[in-house]
């Protein structure tokens, strides 16, 4: 067998210290809350040793197939690095520092504390709720801001690896357009938060016009921040709700939409696959990445539980145990298929021609 290259050993090496970072991290705040906010903390379901390891399984299996996608040129092996690492290293006493009132919010179960100046009209009232009892819920710069750096946390460093399992899907998606080479590619994020999918199609598909969607003009400014300060086009970035989104019928070849459904009742997740449907041309596909499920990973059952009992994920329980292949379905895609990696499953669907 080949001895491992240094660019690998550099990677594994960068991933183990974001797995001890983002533990590190946990240990010490939950250890902090329960001084500062005593009852702040849930009843927990038992880790077990066997989940445990499990778990690590799991995580290196994703870092074992980021590295060959990376190898077989899905995506530039500088992915593996990305992370604007200065302006991470500032947020960080941010994240610390708008703890005791996560804590407090928590303790309290208050879940709806949105800033006084937001038109609550603008929204759907289920959006209006502190997610993971963060500051603000998504209606802040402030939230937009430490964002990022909270969900690396939260994953141990694994975030952006579990988003890029939308990019081997995706490319062989849009092969036939990409062999066509005639007309513009256009591909629509759906949800995309602080831009980070973006970025990342962006890297892999260079070629392809980019646009993406969120209902938070916070999060739409920090994704602007972000891509401007990498090299690549114009995304175009619009303000607008998943559900109803302000594009033409059969105006995309391709969309995406990460971690968006577990923050979605059933019938908002119904409607936004209508939608995807609709903005999809004949022959369009999506790609879908959210938490796993129960049905498929029902090992991981007792992770799940506590991941809704921890954070104010409100329609997290439901989600996990959605049909999402009949939803697609009801919606009116076909060859649908799905695969799991580590927290992250993925699904891929056809509009029929
Ligand atoms: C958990 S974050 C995921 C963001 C991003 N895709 C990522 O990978 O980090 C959920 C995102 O969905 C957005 N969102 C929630 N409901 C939405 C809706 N109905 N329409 C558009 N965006 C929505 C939020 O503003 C937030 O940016």
């Amino acid at each position: 067998m080949a001895a491992p290259s240094l660019k690998k050993i550099a990677y594994h090496t960068l991933q183990q210290g974001k797995t001890i970072a983002g533990l590190a991290h946990k240990e010490l705040s939950t250890k902090l809350m329960e001084v500062f906010a005593p009852g702040a903390a849930p009843e927990n379901f038992p880790i077990n040793q066997d989940l445990i390891k499990e778990v690590r399984r799991s995580m290196e299996n994703l870092e074992n197939i980021d590295w060959r996608e990376a190898e077989a040129g899905v995506y530039p092996k500088s992915q593996l690095f990305e992370a604007p690492w200065l302006e991470w290293a500032k947020k960080y006493p941010l994240v610390w520092l708008d703890m005791p009132q996560t804590w407090q919010r928590r303790r309290k179960n208050k879940t709806r504390e949105i800033p006084k100046i937001v038109n609550e009209e603008d929204y759907p009232e289920y959006y209006l709720q502190n997610f993971h009892h963060q500051t603000d819920g998504y209606l802040s710069d402030h939230s937009a801001e430490i964002y990022d750096l909270q969900v690396e946390i939260l994953f141990n460093g694994t975030a952006d690896s579990m988003r890029r399992r939308v990019l081997s899907p995706l490319k062989r998606g849009l092969k036939k357009y990409l062999s066509e080479g005639s007309k513009k590619i256009k591909v629509l994020d759906v949800a995309t938060g602080t831009g980070r999918t973006l970025q990342q199609i962006q890297s892999a598909l260079p070629q392809i016009e980019l646009y993406g969607l969120d209902l938070s003009g916070s999060y739409l400014k920090q994704a602007s921040k972000y891509l401007s300060s990498r090299s690549g086009d114009l995304v175009q970035l619009t303000k607008g709700n998943a559900e109803k989104m302000p594009y033409a019928s059969a105006s995309f070849q391709a969309l995406t939409c990460v971690f968006l459904f577990h923050e979605l009742p059933r019938d908002a997740r119904q409607n936004v696959l209508n939608e995807c449907f609709r903005l999809l041309e004949p022959g369009g596909i999506l790609v879908l990445a959210d938490s796993i499920q129960i049905e498929d990973s029902p090992k991981f059952t007792p992770i799940m539980e506590n991941f809704h009992k921890i954070f104010h994920e409100p329609y997290y329980r439901d989600y996990i145990v959605d049909n999402i292949n009949l939803r697609l379905e009801k919606s009116g895609f076909s060859s649908i298929t799905s695969e799991s990696h580590f927290m992250t499953k993925v699904w891929k669907a056809n509009k029929p021609v």
